[in-house]
């Protein structure tokens, strides 16, 4: 049977979230849909989240007491929280133990949780356990961390996976606070997106406060061998003993960072903004967790030269955890929002050049996936504005969101001049602080604040174009890069007859190497991409975003050479954007193939479910 899912979610927060903190301007009552939550807030809405946990390395599991605080209608009869693979023990209500009744499994949404309550109910309390297809989860050996002597846990709520590990009313447009016990295994240091602790103590007890409210998806929680490094007054590094030097290195220059966002849009909320490395197997660049952004170390190129990633995590302070896309069919005003405040972050500190590098990269990957894309039937998908009823949210996580975002974004910058376009976002992150956003009412506040303002015109069916129509507009801005033609120009040499070694690479930064080696056309024979190879070492880079684009020419090219790197890298890091462009190249070729399902057959127990669930598909894979 399928089931009809609706949830209706209130935009206004209840106002005992906001306790403390600035009052939410809105009492905007309209009402809007999650597809993605079981949840009726408009019933019953979660105000606050006290968790107690045990995590059990033995077992694989977090045993937890989760209290949920609730605002009620007048006429409540029941809370719904959205759960998935969790084992319900019991729920009491208040202080009484109550039958509560668990929903039919949806393959994305798991299992609605609900409990009998009244219009006075303050509370209610559930105790659980995750089970071992907690898809948030990934409990790795110690063989899997930089240290091999002791575990490590780390969780992905983003998008729908928060209810896979407590249960929650796991919706981006309901915010709540939180504060949590976590005892874990004495050797080892718990971590939450929230307060954190600096060190290790005996018992192994933490406690955790996140005094501003947030959507389910940015709960997260670490368990690990973690040290911590300061690098400014309210900012900081963890990871694993043998990273933290190195990370420590790497994001040096987190401080200018953080200024150079508050300079561009307001203050930091968050008060500290700390970073933690992961192990290899994290399936994503980053992840916004608030005050605690996550991290693959596949950035760690020892030269500061992907630290972009970061500026795209911290911009998220901002896009995305101030001001929250209300559903996932708005994903791209999180995502948009955060890659064009990222880029005003890079050119403020390393120069217009630089960052229109970036800005030409992206667009590269952005005009062929919109190709992709169509061709193979989503074309609907390259619309801003996302129908992702009944399908998993993770449909949406393309460069849609992002870059098509980032230009939609620029285009209105570029219409209007920057200034008038900063006084507007800056004004919109302040007065939509700790709330959500469709995209309609985006546009509205865009008519309003940006155009008529200013005593302008908006060009409304433009902007329908942008928000509504597939692919691109025509008229769309196109980021272009002088050192990028220079590097078109050295490649042309090398295509007729110069030697590798006679280019002129000098000072090449790893954007300009990442354009040559994308450049690299289909007809290279095995002796030049060797030739290339010798000269520049790019078999061997340490620089995960080239060695990545290399290894997808050396498939592309049979290139063998490059094969034994490609497989120890394949088995040695879960981060899904690198992984999915190899796998599908080899599962395109004529020579790999195969290869892709032996080494996957490796390679796939160090992945988390975020990754195995993008790659089962890919590689027609038989669990
Ligand atoms: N919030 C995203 C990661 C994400 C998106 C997780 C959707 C789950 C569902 C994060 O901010 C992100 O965009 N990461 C990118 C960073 C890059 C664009 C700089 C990544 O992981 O590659
Ligand atoms: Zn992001």
């Amino acid at each position: 049977m399928k089931l009809k899912i609706v949830a209706l979610i209130s935009i206004m927060l209840p106002a005992c979230a906001m306790e403390g903190h600035e009052e939410s301007k809105k009492t905007n009552k309209e009402t809007i849909m999650d597809q993605h939550s079981y949840a009726k807030p408009a019933e019953s809405v979660v105000t606050h989240l006290k968790w107690d946990a045990v995590v059990d390395f033995e077992n694989k599991k977090i045993d937890g007491v989760a209290t949920l605080h609730l605002k009620n209608s007048d006429d409540a009869k029941e809370v719904i929280l959205d759960t998935k693979a969790l084992n319900i023990e019991k729920v009491l209500v208040g202080k009484k133990e109550v039958k509560f009744t668990l929903g039919e499994a949806d393959k994305n949404l798991g299992s609605a949780l609900t409990i009998p309550i009244k219009s006075s109910t303050d509370s209610v309390t559930i105790y659980y356990s995750t089970s071992e297809g907690a898809e948030a989860l990934q409990w790795l050996t110690p063989m899997q961390t930089a240290g091999k002597k002791h575990p490590f846990l780390f969780t992905q709520s983003q998008a729908i996976l928060a209810r896979s590990w407590v249960p929650i009313q796991d919706s981006p447009g309901i915010r709540f606070t939180y504060e949590a016990d976590v005892k874990v295994p004495s050797e080892l240091l718990a971590l939450m997106s929230a307060e954190n602790p600096q060190e290790k103590n005996d018992k192994g007890e933490y406690h955790f406060v996140m005094d501003r409210p947030i959507p389910a998806y940015l709960l997260a929680l670490s368990v690990g061998d973690l040290e911590f490094e300061p690098i400014g007054d309210r900012s900081g590094v963890y990871a694993e003993p043998s990273v933290i030097d190195a990370a420590a290195y790497e994001f040096e220059d987190l401080e200018e960072m953080i200024s150079a966002a508050e300079s561009l849009y307001g203050p930091y909320q968050w008060g500290r903004y700390d970073l933690l490395v992961l192990p290899p197997s994290f399936p994503f660049g980053g992840m916004e967790n608030p005050k605690l952004t996550f991290a693959t170390p596949t950035i760690l190129a020892g030269d500061k030269s992907l630290t972009s990633l970061v500026a795209h995590e911290l911009a998220h302070s901002w896009s995305g955890n101030l001001v929250t896309n209300a559903t996932w069919n708005d994903f791209w005003l999180n995502e948009g929002f955060t890659v064009y405040f990222e880029n005003r972050i890079m050119e403020k500190m390393y120069g217009r050049d630089f960052s229109e590098m970036e800005a030409s990269l992206a667009y590269q990957g952005l005009v062929a996936e919109i190709d992709d894309m169509k061709n193979n039937g989503s074309g609907d998908d390259t619309k801003l504005k996302l129908d992702l009823s009944n399908r998993n949210p993770d449909d949406g996580v393309t460069s849609i969101a992002y870059d098509k975002g980032y230009l939609f974004l620029r285009s209105q910058e570029e219409k209007v001049g920057r200034e008038k376009f900063d006084a507007f976002v800056k004004d919109y992150f302040t007065s939509n602080a700790f709330s959500v956003m469709t995209t309609e009412e985006f546009i509205d506040l865009l008519d309003k604040n940006l155009y008529q303002k200013n005593g302008l015109i908006m060009d409304t069916a433009k902007i329908n174009e942008w928000i509504y129509k597939p692919g691109l507009p025509t008229d769309a801005p196109k980021p272009t890069s002088d050192k990028f033609a220079k590097v078109d120009e050295q490649m042309s040499r090398f295509l007729t007859e110069t030697e590798a070694s006679d280019l002129d690479v000098e000072g090449w930064s790893s954007q300009e190497w990442l354009h040559f080696v994308r450049s690299i056309p289909a007809n290279l024979t095995k002796d030049q991409m060797k030739a290339l190879d010798d000269a520049f070492g790019f078999t061997k880079s340490g620089n995960s975003e080239v060695l990545t684009e290399w290894l997808v020419q050396s498939i592309r090219h049979n290139y063998e050479a490059s094969f034994d790197e490609l497989i120890h890298f394949l088995v040695n890091t879960g981060r899904r954007k690198f992984l999915m462009p190899l796998y599908q190249e080899m599962v395109n070729s004529e020579c790999c193939a195969s290869m892709a399902t032996s080494i996957y057959a490796t390679a796939r127990p160090n992945y988390h479910f975020v990754s195995t669930n993008s790659l089962d598909e890919l590689l027609n894979y038989n669990k």
